[in-house]
């Protein structure tokens, strides 16, 4: 093996530590990004959530910020609480929620609804 060679095989072993390491701290292999709050919206409570996150099915209760206020959960805590946890019949999505996530979506959310739901998803 000539010089070359052996600060290949050098910086091969360095970069593969480097991911091997990265990925232990980040639970997942080069992805220690977070989501943001619209794709994790977007993943987990748009599905009942429907049309930008204004109505639980037709006629339930919505997202609205003065719907949230009237219940007293119109703040980051009671709505990451809400998403880790449930509510009435919804249950907790705790087991998807990445660490810290439930706080950036509960933050999106209380963002959204005091803008009253302006936002255009682009899909
Ligand atoms: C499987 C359907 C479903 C999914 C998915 C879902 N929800 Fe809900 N959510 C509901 C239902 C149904 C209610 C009303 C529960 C009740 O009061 O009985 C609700 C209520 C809420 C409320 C209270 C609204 C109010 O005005 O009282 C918040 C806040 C909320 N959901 C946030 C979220 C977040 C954040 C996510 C995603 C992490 C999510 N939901 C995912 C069905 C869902």
């Amino acid at each position: 093996m000539n010089k070359s060679n052996k600060s290949y095989l050098f910086l091969t072993v360095i970069f593969c530590l480097v991911i091997i390491y990265s990925s232990f701290n980040s639970g997942s292999l080069l992805s220690s990004e977070y989501r943001d709050g619209e794709t994790i919206f977007k993943n987990i409570c748009a599905t009942c959530h429907v049309r930008h996150g204004k109505v639980i099915q037709e006629g339930l209760k919505s997202l609205r910020f003065s719907d949230l206020e009237e219940r007293g959960i119109a703040n980051i805590n009671a709505i990451s609480e809400i998403a880790n946890e449930g509510i009435g019949y919804m249950k907790g999505y705790k087991n998807k929620l990445g660490e810290g996530e439930d706080k950036i979506i509960a933050e999106w959310i209380i963002e959204n609804s005091k803008r009253g739901w302006d936002i255009q998803f682009n899909k």
